[in-house]
């Protein structure tokens, strides 16, 4: 059932691809996304005055991704919340909020409660979910549908990836409707949404290089990720994909907030992964690496292609994805993080699909 691949992690990594045409494609018509299970009305749209994208984990990473690229394209104000204190922090949810609820198993019972409680105080809400009929998915007033497949390993990859398209397909539908979003912008991003899979098989087939620092590092104690801006949102997931399945301690920090703290737990040799594939802030994320660099650090850089070279010029190493549009980008850039992540466990003889302490699916508090 695992395809000829050792583990359901490895096997859902590689059916990232297909995950995305799925979830991509049938929302496409004549170069328009069209969400026909989506009931939200321009008038209604307009009338919104706050978005909330509410989840847990890995679906909370995304929604952070998610109000970068939603204020860029909507220029609405997004807050991103996790589930377990959005319930319990008297949220200011009005019948002028829209409230996204993302979840791939649609039975999260943080997120679950949370999403009775948006409802209670009158706001309006959208599920992004992967299991059909899940409870998230009956209970909101909208769901829409990541289509990944079953997703088996604990550590979600595929389904991930297909929440980040749906939430840039949604977001381009939204700016549509209110009319901030340039028409070449809104093309690109299809355009670059629907080639991203080809891309993604370019990723997929570099896999040896990540393997092999994956065995040069698997014996640190702890790993850094720096980024800004969508860099920063990819870098946690990093670093929650590694703490998750490989136990070494990791944390992801928005780069411009290492001098206020974190820059005094670097020493001679620890290793920093340094995101720069926001290509709009790549020389800040330069300049960061040099900074690191400075204390001893071990830096190991993720950018794409054509800034390979400048990024080379100051990490140790460097790890190049194909370039797309940066609201499309973080698609492509954690590819290479959950492999590392899985190739780093795979080295410490970790039980990946399964790792200890860990449910799929989250139905206690
Ligand atoms: O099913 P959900 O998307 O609601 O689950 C949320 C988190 O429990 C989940 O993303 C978790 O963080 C993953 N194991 C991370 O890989």
């Amino acid at each position: 059932e695992k395809g000829g691949y050792p583990h359901f992690m490895l096997k859902e990594i590689f059916e990232q691809p297909e995950a995305i045409r799925k979830t991509v494609s049938p929302r496409v018509r004549e170069g328009r996304v069209v969400l026909d299970d989506l009931r939200l009305t321009k008038e209604y749209i307009q009338g919104v005055s706050r978005i909330f994208i509410v989840a847990c984990g890995s679906s909370y990473h995304v929604g952070m991704v998610s109000k970068y690229n939603w204020e860029r394209l909507l220029r609405r104000p997004v807050e991103v919340c996790l589930a377990s204190e959005f319930r319990y922090c008297d949220p200011l949810v009005d019948d002028h909020s829209l409230v996204i609820f993302i979840s791939q198993s649609g039975e999260t019972l943080d997120t679950m409660a949370a999403l009775r409680e948006a409802k209670r105080r009158g706001g309006r809400t959208l599920a992004v979910v992967n299991v059909v009929g899940s409870s998230i998915a009956r209970e909101a007033d909208d769901v829409l549908y990541t289509w990944a497949g079953p997703e088996i390993a604990v550590a979600t990859t595929k389904a991930y990836s297909t929440q980040l398209v749906l939430m840039d397909l949604i977001a381009l539908y939204l700016g549509d409707l209110l009319g901030t979003i340039e028409k070449t912008e809104y093309d690109t991003i299809l355009h670059e949404l629907e080639a991203l899979p080809e891309k993604l098989e370019r990723v997929l087939a570099s896999i040896e290089d990540v393997k092999y620092f994956a065995s040069r590092y698997f014996n640190h104690d702890s790993i850094f990720f720096i980024g800004r801006n969508l860099d920063y949102a990819m870098g946690l997931e990093g670093s929650l994909k590694l703490k998750e399945i490989s136990y070494i301690h990791s944390e992801a920090y928005a780069s411009g907030e290492l001098k206020h703290g974190t820059i005094s737990l670097i020493e001679p040799g620890t290793l920093v992964v340094a995101l720069g594939t926001y290509e709009p802030l790549f020389d800040k994320a330069m300049s960061n690496v040099v900074e690191v660099k400075a204390r001893g650090a071990e830096v190991l850089a993720l950018a794409t292609e054509p800034l390979k070279e400048k990024m080379a010029h100051t990490a140790d190493s460097v790890i190049a994805v194909p370039e797309t549009h940066p609201v499309v980008q973080p698609s492509l850039g954690v590819v290479p993080l959950q492999l590392f992540a899985y190739y780093v466990a795979l080295q410490r003889g970790c039980d990946i699909d399964k790792p200890r302490n860990l449910a799929k699916s989250v139905t206690v508090e």
